[in-house]
C-alpha cells in the first residue's frame, strides 16, 4: 500500500505525540500520587476519638495542623464554613451523602470529586489570609450553581 510521504510524516508525529501524552500521564500520576480511590478510601476511615466519621467537623491536630471532615450533598457543603489561621495545613476528608459532587477551593489547587461510597482526601497549606469560595464543580442537579461553602483563612493575630 502506498502512503504519501506527508501522510507518513503526520502518522509518525501523531503516534509520537500520543506516546508523549501517555508517558506524561503515567509519570505525573506516579510522581504526584494521583490515583483512583482504592479499598482504603471506602466509607468511614476517619474515626478520631469523639469525632464521628459520619458527621461534619473541623478539628485541630496541633499547631497549624487541622483536619476537616466535609460532606457534600444536594446542594450544600457541611460544614458550610471552615476557619483556620493563616499558615495552616489542612487535611480534608470529603464524603458525598447522595451523588457525585465536586469540591473546588477557588484560587488554590484543591479540587476533588465527592464520590458516593468513597472518601476523598487532600492536604493543602493556606498561607494567604482571605476568604476562599468552595464550589461544586460537578453538575449535580437544579441547585448545582447554588452549592458553595467558604474557607476563611484568618490573619494569625485574629486566631482563637
Ligand atoms: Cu454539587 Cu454540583
Amino acid at each position: 500500500m502506498h502512503v504519501h510521504p506527508y501522510e507518513r510524516a503526520w502518522i509518525i508525529v501523531s503516534v509520537a505525540l500520543l506516546m508523549v501524552f501517555g508517558v506524561a500521564i503515567v509519570v505525573s500520576s506516579l510522581s504526584m500520587g494521583i490515583q483512583i480511590p482504592g479499598l482504603s478510601a471506602r466509607l468511614a476511615p476517619v474515626s478520631p476519638d469523639g469525632f464521628a466519621s459520619d458527621e461534619p467537623w473541623v478539628r485541630q491536630l496541633g499547631p497549624g495542623r487541622y483536619e476537616a471532615n466535609v460532606f457534600a450533598q444536594m446542594w450544600a457543603f457541611q460544614p458550610s464554613e471552615i476557619r483556620v489561621p493563616a499558615g495552616s495545613t489542612v487535611t480534608f476528608y470529603l464524603h458525598s451523602r447522595d451523588l457525585l459532587h465536586g469540591f473546588k477551593i477557588l484560587d488554590t489547587n484543591v479540587s476533588l470529586m465527592a464520590i458516593p461510597g468513597q472518601v476523598g482526601k487532600v492536604t493543602a497549606t493556606f498561607n494567604q489570609p482571605g476568604e476562599y469560595l468552595i464550589v461544586c464543580n460537578e453538575y449535580c442537579g437544579v441547585g448545582h450553581q447554588a452549592m458553595f461553602g467558604r474557607l476563611i483563612v484568618e490573619e494569625p493575630s485574629a486566631t482563637l
